[in-house]
């Protein structure tokens, strides 16, 4: 059997995370690995119930602490039941959006400390990170018209925040891969889709061979 391999996906909203996590894949399988295609907040059954929680309501329901440990509790669930276990049993992970979500949109939006949010994380999911995690990177505005034609206006609680909120993401996913670049790989996004996963195969391809 050969090891599994945990790798998220991460970027703003419309940057192509769902059809890259797809064609990733689709492309691991012909390679003859075992994938699965997984997703935050969400992947396991109770973590889809909490999901709902945080999705609808308006964007005030929640503090930002209180989003945060919502957030942390769904992972938990996600990585114990989900995660963890298809790595165990030699399968690719393949996650759209996971704790550098957190870390952006959290950190962004509530102001939360990247410490707390890490603690957080050590404590519901044992700290577990990606082998490797694919920032996807799209300017901000291209990104909201593809969000837009895809969901349509205000979608949910997060789709629904301006435009200097998406900037301020973005900028936080940008510092978060500075300073971790052994598990971070830079992505442009503004490129035909078959041209991303390309890319995104071609870093893989140490893995693979
Ligand atoms: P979703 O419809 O899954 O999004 P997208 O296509 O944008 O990836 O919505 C998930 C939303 O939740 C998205 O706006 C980002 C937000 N989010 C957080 O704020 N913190 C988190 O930890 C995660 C995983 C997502």
């Amino acid at each position: 059997m050969t090891n599994g391999r945990f790798l998220s996906l991460e970027g703003g909203e419309g940057a192509g995370k769902s059809t890259q996590a797809r064609a990733l894949a689709a492309a691991l399988e012909a390679r003859g690995r075992s994938a699965i295609v997984t997703r935050e907040p969400g992947g396991s059954e109770g973590a889809e119930a909490i999901r709902a929680l945080l999705m609808q309501g308006d964007a005030a329901r929640w503090s930002a602490a209180t989003e945060a440990l919502l957030f942390a509790a769904a992972r938990a669930d996600h990585v114990e039941k989900v995660i963890r276990p298809a790595i165990a049993a030699g399968q690719w992970v393949i996650c759209d959006r996971y704790v550098d979500s957190t870390r952006a949109y959290q950190g962004v939006a509530g102001g939360m400390d990247d410490a707390a949010i890490l603690s957080l994380h050590d404590f519901g999911s044992g700290g577990l990170l990606p082998d490797r995690t694919y920032l996807l990177e799209l300017p901000v505005a291209a990104g909201a018209a593809r969000a837009t034609e895809r969901d349509g206006v205000a979608a949910d609680r997060f789709a629904a925040r301006d435009v200097a909120f998406h900037a301020a993401v973005a900028g936080a996913f940008d510092r978060i891969a500075a300073r971790e670049p052994a598990r971070f790989r830079r992505i442009d996004a503004a490129r035909p889709a078959e041209d991303v996963t390309r890319a995104i195969l071609a870093d893989l391809e140490e893995w693979l061979a």
